[in-house]
């Protein structure tokens, strides 16, 4: 039987759509492990700035011998879902290290953080419960929230990015809901700005609300042995349930998890549809995430150089007379303006053999395109001044910079 021609037909005229609206994606392949400089093809060495490979540990060896280990003893794959087919030990001990580590009593991994805030917001929502959400959540958060609405008659809405005026007017209007619950990312990914925790906390005791954090982008990464944004503010271990992911500095291969108390794991391991209808993380992966887990605990250190590398690349970037958005996190805007500058900027560059991505409307606002600096443990100071001397060239080539 043949294709639906028609349907591959407008399959196709969107594709068209895309490239003329300048917004389709090209990927990149790479033939090396990420790390600071990569062997991408076509191209040869390129030092990367794009990635969330924050402490360097996708490639770091212990990381990598944990996956290498856990293939010979548990296998390739977990068979089914865990409730059904067994769950293996390794599971169970990187949940223990992870909530060890982010401060709560329990933890429960899903194939990523995707799953785990989709899984999460569906299965503790209930009918006349309304939930409340920073303009600028991650997507995953945002499609959870819509899941939830889907499924049971709850009340949502979304305040001003940061704006806790707004969060508090949207609390006090649904006072007569059952539970409250407020959703921020601990880090925000395209500003690279974090939520303001301790004001949160506050809110959600005076309101009585749960409050629940994104932390994918600060595991790892913020507070001085990278327990997150809770370790960075001073409130770790008040944070009600924490979110985050194993796909970026811990080890950055892929996987999730939910850590709070326990009676909430257990209800995820009940009632979550991806706990009951969908595999467990592969073994090999567990595996790698726990010994980048154990690897950060023995080694603050590695915090610390990401640290510096931040402070280091931010003065350098002001000194070359580029304007990055102000911030402590890793993720260093510069914001460009218009979207066409963002493109060619991070195509020149990429020319140069320095990777960064330009992201434009409608991802961001019109008007305040970006180039996204990503730093990490792994980059030297002469990648970092490499870097800042070619964003400088560039911006000048655009005519952004005298
Ligand atoms: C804040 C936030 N939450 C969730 C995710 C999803 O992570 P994962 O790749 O583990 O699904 C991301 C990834 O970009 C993220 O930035």
């Amino acid at each position: 039987m043949s294709l639906n021609s028609a349907f591959r037909n407008d399959l196709e005229q969107k594709i068209v759509q895309l490239k003329s609206d300048r917004v389709y994606k090209t990927l990149n392949y790479l033939a090396s492990p990420q790390a600071a400089r990569v062997q991408m093809e076509g191209r040869g060495e390129v030092l990367i700035l794009s990635s969330n490979n924050y402490l360097g540990l996708c490639n770091e060896p212990a990381v990598v011998r944990a996956g290498v280990e856990a293939l010979g003893q548990y296998g390739a794959g977990t068979g089914s879902v865990r409730f059904i087919c067994g769950t293996f030990t390794v599971h169970r001990e990187l949940e223990t290290a992870l909530a060890r580590f982010v401060g709560t009593s329990s933890a429960m991994s899903f194939v990523s953080a995707w799953n785990a805030n989709e899984g999460l917001t569906a299965t503790v929502v209930e009918d006349g419960d309304f939930v409340v959400s920073d303009a600028l959540n991650h997507a995953s958060i945002i499609d959870s929230i819509r899941l939830a609405k889907a499924i049971t008659k709850c009340t949502t809405a979304v305040y001003q990015h940061g704006n806790l005026d707004d969060l508090v007017e949207k609390l006090t209007a649904n006072k007569a809901a059952k539970r409250r619950l407020i959703w921020t990312d601990g880090v925000f990914s395209m500003e690279g700005s974090m939520a303001k925790l301790p004001q949160l906390l506050q809110i959600a005791r005076d309101h009585n609300a749960v409050l629940i954090v994104d932390d994918s982008h600060a595991t790892g990464v913020m507070g001085p042995t990278g327990r997150g944004t809770p370790e960075h503010f001073g409130v770790l271990g008040e944070v009600d349930i924490i979110t985050s992911t194993l796909g970026k500095a811990l080890g950055g291969a892929a996987g999730g998890f939910v850590a709070g108390p326990a009676a909430l794991c257990d209800m995820l391991t009940q009632r979550s549809r991806p706990q009951l209808f969908s595999n467990a993380l592969p073994p090999t992966v567990a595996a790698s995430a726990m010994a980048a887990v154990q690897f950060i605990e023995a080694h603050p250190e590695r915090v610390q150089t990401l640290h510096e590398n931040v402070r280091y690349f931010r003065a350098a970037l002001l000194e070359a007379g580029l304007k990055p958005l102000e911030g402590e996190t890793p993720i260093v805007p510069i914001i460009v303006g218009e979207t066409s500058d963002a493109i060619r900027m991070s195509e020149l560059l990429l020319d140069d053999g320095i990777f960064v991505t330009g992201f434009g409307y409608p991802v961001v606002p019109h008007g305040t395109a970006r180039l996204r600096c990503q730093l990490s443990a792994a980059h030297t100071r002469t990648d970092l001044d490499e870097a800042v001397g070619a964003i400088r060239k560039v911006a000048q080539k655009v005519g952004i910079l005298s």
